[in-house]
């Protein structure tokens, strides 16, 4: 059974042909990086008329780098949820059209169970990993989200939220924090690159990053640490000060998102633990997961730098089941700028 998955929730345009074993066809990603660069930003109603401008030519490689026609694709998935409601309303009103047109049935797909899964995705170019057993403890950090679940089986009712931010997701936070530096949006890659040639030790950033032995994180207040040094010793240059404080905060942000996953893990008493989301692209994370995992007997499934930053494959792959059962969505689709899985965590609730 073949999928196609389209993906318009936030500042890439992607779609993708998977088989309901998570074998990637085709995986096409067209970034709107430059497009809101020079606002240090995402700036929502560019994201929406730039997917408009790139959704039809993206489905089209999608398919033809896959070497399939519309009518051997088995079903449609598409991001409905969370995201920025403008530019979800262009991919979903694109794949109901299509699916209206060719009359394949047509999946919504929550974004954040598309991450969750992104770990089970076999790229035909790389050799890869088995894919995690269920039941397995999940770090989800994205630019949008941060938190941790307990994953049951491939469905959202399978999915429970163990702990999530109160304020900042950890990809914001890398973002807030270079663009603070002036290194330009996206941040997450250029902290990732400065940072691995940095010394985390020369500058102490202090900032409560919630109990250590909580499932709940917090990043503002590293955020604003990071805001108060530069405040007191002025904006580094592109020196190793600035390579250092990179490698400071990145550290901290590492070290909370490792550690909290292995606490979760051992309390929820499962031996798979599985990352995803743009901030499991970053060199520290995957390395120091690694370390954590052998240390404390876990097995650890991180997908490919390129799966966890938003794309289209995970979102085919979410809809598998959904697709297998017959179900469609079709005409009812609607989208949520919130996600569907129930949320333990109150945003913004300050320190209890
Ligand atoms: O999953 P994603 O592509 O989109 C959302 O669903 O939000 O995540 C994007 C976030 C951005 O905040 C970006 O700065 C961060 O992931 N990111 C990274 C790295 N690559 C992307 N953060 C740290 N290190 C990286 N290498
Ligand atoms: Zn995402």
């Amino acid at each position: 059974m073949l999928v196609l998955g389209i993906e318009t929730s936030c500042d890439e345009t992607a779609a993708a042909v998977v088989d309901e074993r998570g074998a990637v066809r085709s995986d096409v990603i067209e970034s709107q990086i430059r497009v809101h660069a020079p606002y240090g930003g995402i700036v929502p109603e560019l994201a929406s008329r730039d997917h408009l401008k790139n959704a039809r030519p993206v489905i089209e490689t999608a398919l033809s780098r896959a070497g399939v026609a519309l009518d051997e694709i088995a079903g449609i998935a598409v991001t409905s949820r969370p995201g920025l409601s403008g530019a979800l309303l262009v991919g979903v009103q694109i794949a109901r059209g299509l699916a209206f047109a060719s009359e394949l049935p047509l999946v919504g797909v929550d974004h954040l169970l598309g991450h969750l899964l992104a770990a089970f995705l076999v790229y035909p170019d790389v050799a890869s990993a088995p894919p995690p057993a269920f039941p397995f403890v999940a770090l989800l950090a994205s630019g949008g989200h941060t938190a941790l679940y307990r994953v049951d089986g491939p469905e959202h009712s399978q999915v429970r939220e163990l702990g999530a931010t109160r304020d900042d997701a950890a990809g914001e936070a890398f973002d807030k924090v270079a663009k603070l530096l002036g290194l330009g949006y996206p941040g997450g890659p250029v902290v990732d690159r400065l940072a691995h040639e940095g010394d985390p030790t020369r500058i102490e950033l202090t900032a409560p990053m919630r109990a250590k032995n909580s499932l709940e994180f917090s990043f503002s207040g590293l955020k604003t640490s990071v805001a108060r040094y530069v405040e007191q010793n002025g904006r580094p240059g592109n020196d190793q000060r600035l390579r250092d404080l990179c490698a400071a905060f990145q550290t901290r942000v590492v070290d909370a998102l490792v550690h909290k996953t292995v606490v979760a893990a051992t309390r929820e008493g499962v031996s798979t633990i599985v990352f995803g989301g743009g901030v499991a692209a970053n060199r520290q994370l995957r390395t120091q997961a690694a370390r954590a995992a052998e240390k404390h007997g876990l097995s650890l499934c991180i997908p490919l730098p390129r799966a966890c930053t938003d794309n289209a494959a995970m979102i085919a792959y979410a809809a598998v089941p959904r697709l297998l059962r017959g179900e469609s969505d079709a005409a009812g689709l609607e989208v949520s700028p919130h996600t569907a899985l129930p949320r333990v965590t109150r945003k913004g609730a300050g320190n209890r």
